[in-house]
């Protein structure tokens, strides 16, 4: 997606050889205006899919969701890793491991909010090693409900996350595929504007 290529160009800022900032328009202040392209551009792609309802994982994953949610015209739901004073039970949780922080923590959604009958678009906005998209499928799984795939915002291609979601049969859609942070320069895998063809 051309348009978050050229935020992230603009906008973003390579703290290392593994870790973009991006806190002006994704991960602390938020851009309206690009969210509303970002939630166009995945429910142009996941159109065909029949997708009932988007999952996402809180913070960062709301904002791309709701906008999807919008265009796809069908509801979200997003994951909590800290359980709020109403969520007490009858709870669906995984655990996800995260190596940027070395930390283990708990994700939960209610069993009320995720059906057998749904397919689920898993959306979020990082992927690193896949661990919290694993998190949200095991949820997903646990419902019996279909996942119907996983949307990206900025994807670093050069870490293991998609490879480890493919090779659990899963589709995986980037709006941005980042190949390299090093010298301090954002270099994107060509033609991340395609669909991917998704290959069993
Ligand atoms: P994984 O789920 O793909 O395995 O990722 P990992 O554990 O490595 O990432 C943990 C957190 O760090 C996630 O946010 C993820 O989005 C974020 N993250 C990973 N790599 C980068 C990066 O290069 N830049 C930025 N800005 N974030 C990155 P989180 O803790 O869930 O945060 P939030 O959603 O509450 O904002």
């Amino acid at each position: 997606m051309k348009l978050l290529e050229n935020y992230i160009q603009q906008f973003g800022t390579v703290l290392s050889d593994g870790v973009l900032k991006v806190d002006t328009f994704l991960n602390h202040g938020i851009d309206p205006k690009l969210m509303v392209e970002i939630g166009k551009e995945f429910a142009e792609r996941f159109k065909k899919d029949n997708v009932t309802k988007i999952v996402t994982l809180e913070s960062s994953g709301i904002a791309p969701a709701l906008m999807t949610a919008l265009s796809l015209d069908c509801e979200i739901v997003f994951a909590r890793k800290r359980k709020s004073l109403t969520m007490i039970d009858h709870l669906y949780s995984a655990n996800v491991y995260s190596f940027t922080k070395q930390q283990s923590s708990e994700i939960s959604i209610s069993k009320d909010l995720i059906s057998g009958s749904d397919n689920i678009l898993i959306i979020d906005d990082f992927l690193a090693n896949g661990q919290a998209a694993l998190g949200l499928i095991d949820i997903v799984n646990q419902s019996g409900a279909s996942v119907a795939g996983i949307g990206i915002v900025i994807e670093k291609s050069f870490q293991p996350g998609r490879e480890n979601l493919e090779k659990n049969g899963y589709r995986v859609e980037s709006l941005a595929r980042i190949s390299s942070l090093e010298e301090n320069k954002v270099s994107f895998v060509q033609d991340t504007t395609e669909n991917y063809t998704f290959k069993h």
